[in-house]
This record gives structure tokens, sequence and C-alpha cells, in this order.
């Protein structure tokens, strides 16, 4: 808590409001005590402006492009780290030693397995269930079949090891989901595999036709999950806390996160943008009609994996996304008509006064899906890969906002009621 103080005045009386600042000099007014001392709420819909805790997690700056994770820049750890690293890295604030590093893996070998029983479940959505309603089903049962991973008291050794767990059990149903759906037989973990080149193979491999894992894709996929592994108090994180927050466990929390993530205003993005591209190609690249759509204010249509919440400049993840997207399709040999596409609306909307004024530049999801495509993985998984990445971000926030005794108050935010105040009630036989 800062010394400062602002001052509010309402109806000529001034309350003073105390101003908490973060580590990077970011201010906040605390209001807390508002509505008790002045009879005011705030308004804020959509929390444009609204912060719902502290926290040591994620650092951004939306108008420098900057995203660290516990003060690491993500252009280091996407670099440097394989994904199980940063997932270690948030949960517990430091990257893993050698040795914790091998304890987590060896825990993430040890259950990778879902129980047998689960994989009957998936016989019984209908056919071209959503991969994501799927997912969060599967995730909301863990806490039926492994109800000691959502104990306060977790006799398997704590929050690092339900992270293990729980990251290598949803690999392997996200996997065993995409088996299903295409009718294939089922392919269990390798434990000599690392956690992408696992799912990888998990997803690919065949008895009539082995998958090789190349190791290009394994790079690509390590660094796609680690830039999308936490994003601060974004709409699924914000379930997550929300939800959590009323004193349910880790599983139907993160279930929650799941649908929350599924919108096409939010992780869906990535799949709404290549059926975006597909669309624009098959329409023989007629680019103004689509821009000219998402800038007409009477249609809903908006250009997908365009604009941000918080960035106002170009989205970090994006320019490490973009450079990936480059070097899988080079390397793969990958010729991708929709790369072209993506390229050449990025480069129109650049130099579109409409996108440039609103700060409008490519996001997370604008060039991941073709890197998903390279590697093999349909469109209806896309959001689940974000799923995957996003994991270890809502675990993370979701102890943090357990462990800290303000945060994990109810979340309950107020409203300006604005119908009818008060009427007399008439019977079923008066009302005509
Ligand atoms: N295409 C066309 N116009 C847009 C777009 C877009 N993609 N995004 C925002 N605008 C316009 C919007 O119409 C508004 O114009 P005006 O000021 O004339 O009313 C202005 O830009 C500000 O938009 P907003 O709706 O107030 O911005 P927001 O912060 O509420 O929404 C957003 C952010 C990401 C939901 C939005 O930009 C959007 O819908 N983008 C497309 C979907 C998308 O790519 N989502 C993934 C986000 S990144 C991954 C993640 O975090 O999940």
């Amino acid at each position: 808590m800062s010394q400062q103080k602002a001052q509010l005045t309402i109806e000529g009386k001034v309350y003073d409001l105390p101003i908490i600042e973060g580590t990077a000099g970011e201010k906040a007014l605390d209001i807390r005590s508002l509505m008790r001392d002045t009879g005011y709420i705030t308004f804020d819909s959509g929390y444009m402006n609204t912060g719902s805790c502290e926290s040591c997690i994620t650092y951004l700056d939306g108008d420098k492009g900057i995203l660290r994770y516990r003060g690491y820049d993500i252009a280091d750890l996407a670099e440097n780290c394989v994904f199980i690293e940063v997932a270690y890295l948030l949960l517990t604030g430091e990257l893993p030693t050698k040795a914790e590093l091998d304890q987590f893996k060896y825990d993430m070998t040890r259950y990778a397995l879902i129980h047998e029983d689960m994989i009957h479940f998936f016989d019984h959505f209908p056919p071209n269930s959503s991969p994501m309603s799927i997912l969060s089903t599967m995730v909301a049962t863990m806490h039926d079949f492994y109800p000691e991973m959502d104990l306060e008291e977790d006799p398997y050794g704590g929050l690092t090891t339900t992270t293990a767990r729980l990251l290598s059990k949803i690999r392997t149903t996200a996997a065993f989901s995409y088996k299903k759906n295409i009718g294939h037989p089922l392919v269990y973990p390798r434990p000599d595999l690392s956690y992408c080149a696992n799912f990888l193979n998990m997803m690919f491999d065949r008895p009539n036709m082995p998958y090789t894992v190349e190791p290009v894709a394994v790079i690509a996929l390590n660094k796609l999950l680690i830039l999308h592994a936490d994003h601060e108090q974004n709409c699924s994180t914000s379930t997550v806390r929300l939800v959590g927050s009323a004193g349910v466990g880790l599983y139907p929390s993160i279930s929650a996160g799941i649908h929350a993530l599924w919108g096409p205003a939010h992780g869906g993005a990535n799949a709404a943008v290549m059926l975006m591209l597909e669309r624009i190609y098959r329409d023989g690249k007629n680019y103004d009609k689509y821009i000219a759509m998402a800038k007409d204010p009477n249609n809903p249509y908006r250009l997908s994996g365009f604009g941000h919440r918080v960035y106002k400049t170009y989205d970090p993840r994006a320019k490490l996304i973009k450079e990936v997207c480059t070097a899988v399709l080079e390397t793969l040999n990958v010729k991708d008509p929709l790369l072209e596409v993506a390229q050449e609306l990025e480069y129109r909307v650049s130099n579109d006064d409409y996108f440039v004024s609103r700060n409008l530049y490519p996001n997370v999801d604008f060039y991941s899906g073709i890197i998903y495509r390279a590697l093999g993985i349909p469109t209806n998984m896309f959001t689940v890969m974000f799923a995957l990445g996003r994991l270890p971000g809502w675990i993370a926030q979701w102890q943090e906002m357990n462990s800290s005794k303000d945060s994990s108050r109810i979340g309950r935010p107020r409203q300006v009621y604005q119908g009818v105040v008060s009427r007399p009630f008439s019977k079923i036989e008066d009302r005509g």
C-alpha cells in the first residue's frame, strides 16, 4: 500500500482513497470500502478498469508489448525452456533445478493414464461433439475419479504433484478424445517421450502407420504452449478464480475455465481465424469484402485474430508465433495457401486507418492455427491446444487466489438495477 491517497468528492464531501502500487509502478485506487463509506459503487461493465486481485504471477504492459512470467520475459522462456519448466515456474515462482524438473517429469509419467472407466465416456458423446465440451466434462469428472487430488492436504505430495498429474491427464484426455472422434484405436502415453512428443505421438501414431515425432514439431509445440501458459486476469482465468472463490476445488474451477476459453472472443478465436482465412481464400481472396464487413458499425462481424483488450501494440506472443510459423512451414516443407492469405490480410489491416486508429494488431490466435494445421492438428482441436497451454496458468492463479485471504473472498460484483422498482402483486385470476 502506497502512502499516497487519492481524493474523491461526492456530493460535496471529500473521501480519501488509498492507492495500491504494484512492483512495476502500476497504480490502483483501493475502493473496497467505497460502498460502506459513501453508499456508491463503481460501474465498470466488462471489467475494463477493475483490478480483481494482487498477483505475483504474470506482468503485462499492453502499451509497451511486455509479457513476463514471474519476472522472466516470455521471449527468453520460449527460446530456452520446455513447456513443463515454465509450468513449474508459474506454479512455484522459480524455474526448477535439474532434480526438481526430473521429479516433475517422473510425476507426469507416473500419472499419465486416465482411469479406464473414463474412456467409456467418450463413446457416449454424440458424433461431432466439440472437443472443448468433452474436455471440460472429463476434467469435471476427475473430481470424482481422483478425489484425493482435490483435497487441501493432497496425500500425493502437494500442488506440484497435482499439477503434474493434471497436466499429464489432460494431455492424455485431449489426445484420446481426438482418436475417439476419428474412430482410431487409442495410443497410450509412453514413458520415454517428453511432454510434447508424447502428445503428438498419442495423436498421430497408428498401428498401421507408425508416427515419427519431428523435432521441429516438438520445438514448435513447446513454444506455443509456453506462449499461452498465462495471461493474467483474462476471461477464463478470472472465471477459474471466480468459480474457485465459491470454495469449489481445482477441477470444477478448471472445467469452468475451459468453458470460458471456448468462446470466439477468447481462446476460440484460433479456430475462428482458420475458418475466416479459409472463407477469404475460397471467396477468391476478396480481402476488401471482409475488411469492409469488419469496419461496418452495423455488422457484428469482426476479423478474428485481431485486437486485444490489453495490448495496444503488437501482441508480443503473436510476434514470436509468427516467427515459429514461418520456421515450421519451411522445415516441414508445408505449402499452406492460408499463410499467404494471413500475411496479406495483416498487411492490408496494418495500412488501414480503421484498424490503426483502434490499435488492432494480430493477437496470439492469428498465426497459431497455421502452425497447428502444419502439425496435422485439426481445427476443432485448436482451442483444446490453447487449454493445454493455459492450464499451468489457471492452476497457479487458482492456487494464488486460495492462498490469499483477500482475493479468496467470494467474487461477487454489484449491479446498478434499472428494472421496475416495486409494484403491487396481482393474482392470476385478476390478470385478464
Ligand atoms: N475486427 C474489427 N473491429 C474490431 C475488432 C476486430 N477484430 N476488435 C475490436 N474492434 C473494434 C470494435 O468494433 C471497436 O470499434 P468502435 O470503437 O468503433 O466501437 C473498437 O475496435 C474497440 O473494440 P472493443 O470491442 O471495445 O475491444 P474489447 O477490448 O472489448 O475486445 C477483443 C477485445 C479481443 C474481444 C476484440 O478485439 C475482438 O473481438 N477480437 C476478435 C476476436 C479475437 O481475436 N479474440 C482473441 C483475443 S487474444 C486471445 C485471448 O486473450 O483469448
